[in-house]
């Protein structure tokens, strides 16, 4: 009976420590699951050993997981489009590749190439101006002058001229802003100067595009090409050779091509400026394309709303580059490059004789014009004979 009980204890004891022992097993045996499924890559999203990722930082790796998917990956890499319930639908787009190729244009050929075309046209004016000198006025001052601009044509001047000299020089801030200024100011300083320059930046530009519209209907009558400027394009301007002087009325060749390039430039650079101001509101790239692929060209016209942007940014800054470079020549022929020319501006009226050398359709028909006025005050003014 005793014996009976006792083994019954034991078995009982032995089950229980059974039991117990398995229960630690699984425990350790879910545990250690639990641990690998954690550590273990998630194969949509984890990038092979080696890849590199957007922004040029190679991802470390040590180990090579067992169960990436290579090919899946790779399309994530090359843009792969997926689904999302969220409203912002550009989250559907874990990886965007391009970024990848706008930033390397952003810190590379757009800030290097900029930089060369600006010191190149420097360069190039300061020769001239070392070969050719200030072009003078070469019958000297007649003293006596004519209105060559009215207050509304230089007020649409100055207004443009100001603002986009604000533009450029708080553009070229974000662009090279970092190299030439922050080692000079400090971190502090460049930082409230660069938040100054992007607000007055922003909001300068609606200056810029109303002395954009001011001036091209002031100024659009003048520019249309006629056959003098191929004759004065043929000549150089004259600008070369001492004494000459091809006839131009109110604009010659070279103030037209500055004009159009101002407003067809300035038109773009404003289009692609609303575009960034106003995020992913406009498709402006992919209808542009669409309309030059007419003419035979091949460019993508399914952009998403980031490439959008991308596009926006890339050719606001060509634009604007370009556009600093050719103001520079523009800049420098209306002060040191050419005697008499900045009053035009200044004040609206220009030497007589200087109208006569650069514009002399213009100064004649002008000349005559004064003339004609003159004599008829003439007449009002002398008293009547007596009957
Ligand atoms: C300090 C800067 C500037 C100076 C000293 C200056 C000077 C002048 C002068 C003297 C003229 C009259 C030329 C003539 O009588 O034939 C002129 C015309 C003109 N300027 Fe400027 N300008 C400046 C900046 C700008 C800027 C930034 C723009 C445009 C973004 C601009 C656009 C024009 C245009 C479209 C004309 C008429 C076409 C021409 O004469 O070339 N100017 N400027």
């Amino acid at each position: 009976m005793t014996a009976g009980l006792v083994g019954r204890s034991i078995g009982r004891r032995a089950l229980a420590l059974a039991a117990m022992l398995a229960g630690i097993a699984l425990a350790l045996a879910l545990g250690m699951s639990s641990v690998r499924a954690q550590q273990a890559p998630s194969s949509s999203v984890r990038p092979p050993p080696g890849a590199s990722i957007p922004g040029g930082r190679e991802v470390v790796q040590p180990e090579r997981p067992g169960n990436y998917d290579v090919e899946l990956w790779k399309k994530v890499r090359e843009g792969l489009n997926g689904q999302v319930s969220i409203p912002d639908k550009k989250a559907g787009q874990l990886v965007q590749s391009d970024g990848e190729a706008w930033r390397n244009f952003r810190n590379g050929p757009l800030p290097r190439d900029g930089l060369w075309a600006m010191l190149a046209v420097v360069v190039v004016l300061a020769a001239f101006f070392l070969l050719r000198g200030r072009i003078r006025i070469e019958h000297g001052w007649a003293g006596r002058t004519i209105t060559r601009f009215s207050d509304l044509e230089r007020f649409g001047h100055w207004l443009l001229a100001s603002s986009f000299i604000i533009l450029a020089l708080t553009g070229l801030n974000v662009l090279y802003g970092r190299y030439a200024l922050l080692p000079l100011i400090g971190a502090e300083a460049f930082s409230r100067i660069s938040i100054a320059a992007k607000w007055l930046h922003d909001y300068v530009a609606f200056a810029f595009m109303a002395g954009l519209a001011l001036t091209f209907v002031v100024w659009l009558r003048h520019n249309f090409p006629t056959w003098r400027d191929v004759v004065w394009l043929a000549k150089g301007g004259g600008m070369f050779v001492k004494g000459s002087h091809p006839p131009a009325w109110k604009f010659n060749a070279g103030q037209k091509i500055l004009f159009w390039l101002i407003m067809l430039g300035g038109l773009s650079l404003s289009l692609s400026g609303i575009a960034l101001l106003f995020p992913f509101q406009t498709a402006l790239f992919a209808k542009t394309f669409a309309i030059l692929n007419l003419l035979g060209f091949h460019l993508p016209t399914q952009l998403t709303p980031l490439q959008e942007m991308q596009y926006a940014s890339s050719w606001h800054s060509i634009v604007a580059l370009a556009l600093v470079v050719v103001i520079i020549g523009h800049i420098y022929i209306g002060t040191l490059g050419m005697q008499g020319a900045f009053s035009a501006m200044g004040t609206g009226q220009v030497d007589v004789n200087w109208a006569k050398e650069h514009h002399s359709l213009w100064a004649e028909r002008e000349i005559e014009r004064m003339e004609e006025v003159a004599a008829a005050e003439t007449a009002a003014a002398r008293p009547a004979p007596a009957e």
